[in-house]
């Protein structure tokens, strides 16, 4: 099998779990495979990505601002991988920990002068995309923008920063990525009789990372609620405008993690002008151990989005999924 996954805000908090888990999950299913194919020493299992890729890679793509906590997110990837692929006597470093791709591309997604440039980048280092057997888009990146009531927002400036990253950057991203998964689709069934990939149709999964605020309104957080509402409705509309796509093969997801202990909920319990019963429910959680720990919500992620057993466009919450 082979594999891309693109994980935006991946440099901390959630974003990093999810590109852990993922890539967890992806190795782990590769290392199997390849111990399989090992076993059988059968030239016949080989996919019609063979020749164009190392058998059962898996290529990852993080992004976000800060390049250190991209360089951190990915030595999470590979330090278990290394220590497994150190740990299997049957297993060569080259078919585990070599084809494993990961790079990292530190930019603002918030700056519109060089969005599709770095859209452009981002695709670039992904393509050619009929190489990979699953693609999964993660659209994670985002922030709280301005807090306090609507009446004391200070800004057009600050307003329109916040709206730029949280609505019209997302959206691009997801539409940059539709654009080259359908054109990959389209490729694929145009191919010849005698072509294997004819009948293969690559599984897609775009996930916008969502939250209780996109469907629930909360005082103090309009900035935020609003943003993530219309990235909602925005990647329910694709979904359903894709839905007879190739037999359903591009799905989308609106994955709403729940209260999980990153920075973003730190900052919720020391803004002051958060509302009052707001701010404590969040202290509360927090010193009672209740926020959900972004490597559990990742988890249940992982195995929704591998498991495709969801609606294409619904919102599913963390706490619709049974725990693990
Ligand atoms: N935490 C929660 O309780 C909670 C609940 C529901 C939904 N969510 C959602 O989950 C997602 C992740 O949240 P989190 O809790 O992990 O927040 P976080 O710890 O604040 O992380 C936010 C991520 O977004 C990236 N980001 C922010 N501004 C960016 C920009 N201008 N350009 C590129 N990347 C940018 C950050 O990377 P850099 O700083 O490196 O740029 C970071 O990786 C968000 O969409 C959030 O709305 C969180």
């Amino acid at each position: 099998m082979s594999f891309l996954l693109v994980v935006s805000g991946a440099s901390r908090g959630f974003g990093q779990a999810v590109a852990v888990a993922f890539a967890r999950s992806f190795f782990d299913s590769v290392h199997s495979s390849s111990r399989h194919s090992n076993d059988d020493n059968d030239d016949e299992t080989r996919t019609a990505t063979d020749d164009v890729l190392p058998q059962h890679q898996v290529r990852i793509i993080l992004t976000g601002r800060d390049e250190f906590g991209l360089r951190e997110t990915k030595e999470r990837i590979i330090a278990p991988i290394l220590s497994n692929g150190d740990d299997n006597d049957d297993e060569t470093p080259t078919s585990a920990s070599s084809s494993t791709d990961i790079s990292i591309h530190p930019m603002d997604l918030s700056d519109m002068d060089t969005l599709d440039q770095h859209m452009d980048e981002l695709i670039g280092a992904a393509k050619p995309l009929d190489r990979y057997e699953r693609i999964v888009i993660i659209n994670n990146a985002g922030s709280l923008g301005p807090l306090g009531k609507v009446a004391n927002i200070k800004s057009l400036q600050e307003f329109s920063q916040a709206i730029q990253l949280n609505v019209t950057s997302s959206l691009w991203f997801t539409t940059r990525w539709v654009k080259e998964l359908l054109t990959l689709s389209e490729q694929d069934v145009g191919l010849t009789d005698n072509n294997p990939k004819q009948a293969h149709v690559t599984p897609c999964t775009i996930v916008n990372i969502s939250s209780l605020c996109a469907i629930e309104p909360f005082p103090t957080m309009s900035t935020y609620c609003a943003g993530k509402a219309a990235r909602d409705m925005f990647h329910q509309s694709l979904a359903k405008e894709e839905e007879e796509c190739h037999n359903g093969a591009l799905k989308v997801l609106n994955y709403a993690p729940g209260a999980m202990d990153t920075d973003m909920t730190v900052k919720l319990r020391e803004e002051d002008q958060l509302d009052t019963g707001l701010k404590e429910y969040y202290r509360k959680s927090h010193d009672k151990g209740e926020l959900i720990h972004p490597n559990t919500s990742a988890s249940k992620l992982v195995r929704l989005v591998l498991s495709g057993d969801f609606t294409t466009g619904t919102h599913v919450d963390y706490w619709d999924l049974p725990d693990i």
